[in-house]
Order: structure tokens, then C-alpha cells, then sequence
């Protein structure tokens, strides 16, 4: 069990890549503690993980006074908080630029980078205070590339990517290990619109098509990199950002 006796805070974690690292963490004997802005797909999560242990959250990343009441909480539950996920995240409909309002823009950067500052910031204080703790941040291929996204959405993983490396250098010498997963096209809630009839994006289609595995991820594959990134395993990995992307950014 490589996470026995961890707590972890995954948000994002009612659909997706959140919901498949709250099941693997759970069966690696964590404690999930499940955070989504959907109140009965989080609920859902954690009963289908049925480990008795953990529990669902509420909350809007972008909001502090929801991020703080989370982390609040997991103490007061817990004791302790080892592992934070940064995962909540919401695509921009690959808008570009001069059709992306001030609304799409803000409400992108509030949850795609703002929310991991909140919940990062939030969870140093005890982190630092046990002196170890692991940070993961769901970035993208978007953190590299073009056309994964729209403007706002490639701007905040971007960022996503230049924070991940700035906490990694700040706080590394104090126990805390802070990485980044980039995943590519991966068949999720966020995406499901994409394989239909109507949705199909022909950017993607193509770039999925020519990726060496030439086919959509599954959650599940990234929740196995999260796993090895939070687990002891990868205590010399700070600051990198690992794709996992079926060979989208191959260069
Ligand atoms: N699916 C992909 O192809 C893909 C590729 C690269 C990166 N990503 C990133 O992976 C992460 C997970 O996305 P997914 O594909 O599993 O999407 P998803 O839509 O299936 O899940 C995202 C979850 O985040 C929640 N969420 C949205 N806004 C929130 C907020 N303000 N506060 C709390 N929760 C909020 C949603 O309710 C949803 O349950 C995101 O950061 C996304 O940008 C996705």
C-alpha cells in the first residue's frame, strides 16, 4: 500500500482524472479527501470508493474562503494533509483570442491557476509544518503547445506549469515535492463532446490521430502517473512536468 496512512486532497475529483485518482489512491490505502464545485458527483466518488475513510467536499477552488474551509476541515478530520492534487479545471472551448470575453477569460484563469495558488498556499502551513508533503499539479500538453486548448485555456497551463517549477525551487529543501502531470487528449467529462457527431474539434481528431499510441487516454493512466508521483517512489522527482499524452508533444 504506497499511500498508507496518507490523507490527500484531490479537487476535480467528482468526474474524470479526479475521480480515477481518488479510486487509486484509495485502494493505495489514502484517505481522499474529495473536492468538486458538483456536490452529487463528488458524493458519488466517495461512495463508490465504499473505504470507509474518506470523505466529499464541496467547494469552489477559485474561492478562498472555500479553499481555506476545505483544508480546515481536512485538519480537523485528519490531522494531517500529505498529498494535494491540483486537478479541478475547465476548458475554454478552444476560443480564440479575439472572441474570448472578459467572463471566459477570468473564469478560466480563477479555476485553472488561481485555484492551485489557493489550495497550494493553503496547504504549505501544514505541510511545511511536518516538514514533507507532495504537491501535483494537473497540467496539460496545453502547458507546451497550441491548439490543445483555446487562448485562456493554454495561458493558465502554461502558468500552471511556471508555478509548479517556482514551488518546487521554494519550498523543495523543506520536504515538500511539487510536480506536474500533463496529460493529452483524455477521454473525460470535459472531452466527451468531442467525440460525438456535433462536437468533433478536426485539430484534435488529427493530432490524436497521429500521436505514436493514436488513440484517447483513459483516466485511469493518469491517475497511475499521480500514484507513482505521490508515493515515496518518486522522492527525487522535483519540478518536472511528465506527459502523458500518447506522444502528442513528441517532438
Ligand atoms: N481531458 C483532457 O483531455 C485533458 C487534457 C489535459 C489536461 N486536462 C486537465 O485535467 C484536469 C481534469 O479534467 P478532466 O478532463 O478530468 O475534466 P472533467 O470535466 O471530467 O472533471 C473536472 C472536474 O472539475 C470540477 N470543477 C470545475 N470547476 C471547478 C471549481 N471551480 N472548483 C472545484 N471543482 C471544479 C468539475 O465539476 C469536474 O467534476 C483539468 O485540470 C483539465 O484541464 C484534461
Amino acid at each position: 500500500m504506497k499511500l498508507d496512512k496518507r490523507v490527500a486532497i484531490i479537487t476535480g475529483a467528482g468526474s474524470g482524472m479526479g475521480r480515477a485518482m481518488a479510486q487509486e489512491f484509495s485502494e493505495n490505502g489514502a484517505t481522499v479527501v474529495a473536492v468538486d464545485v458538483r456536490a452529487d458527483p463528488v458524493r458519488e466518488t466517495v461512495e463508490r470508493l465504499g473505504d470507509g475513510r474518506s470523505v466529499a467536499e464541496t467547494a469552489d477552488v477559485s474561492v478562498r474562503a472555500d479553499v481555506e474551509r476545505v483544508v480546515a476541515r481536512t485538519l480537523e478530520l485528519f490531522g494531517r494533509v500529505d498529498i494535494l492534487c491540483n486537478n479541478a479545471g475547465v476548458l475554454d472551448d478552444y476560443t480564440p483570442a479575439l472572441d474570448t470575453s472578459d467572463e471566459l477569460w477570468n473564469r478560466t484563469m480563477a479555476i485553472n491557476i488561481t485555484g492551485p495558488f489557493l489550495f497550494s498556499r493553503a496547504v504549505l502551513t501544514p505541510m511545511l509544518a511536518q516538514k514533507k508533503g507532495v504537491i501535483i499539479n494537473t497540467a496539460s500538453i496545453s502547458s507546451f503547445v497550441a491548439g490543445g486548448g483555446g487562448a485562456a485555456y493554454t495561458s493558465s497551463k502554461h502558468a500552471l506549469l511556471g508555478f509548479t517549477r517556482q514551488l518546487a525551487f521554494d519550498y523543495g529543501k523543506q520536504g515538500i515535492r511539487v510536480n506536474a502531470i500533463c496529460p493529452g487528449a483524455i477521454h473525460t467529462g470535459m472531452t466527451g463532446h468531442l467525440l460525438t457527431p456535433e462536437g468533433r474539434n478536426p485539430h484534435v481528431d488529427e493530432a490524436v490521430a497521429n500521436t505514436p499510441a493514436g488513440r484517447w487516454g483513459r483516466p485511469e493512466e493518469i491517475a497511475h502517473m499521480a500514484l507513482f508521483l505521490a508515493s515515496d517512489d518518486a522522492d527525487f522527482i522535483h519540478g518536472a512536468a511528465f506527459t502523458v499524452d500518447g506522444g502528442w508533444v513528441l517532438p
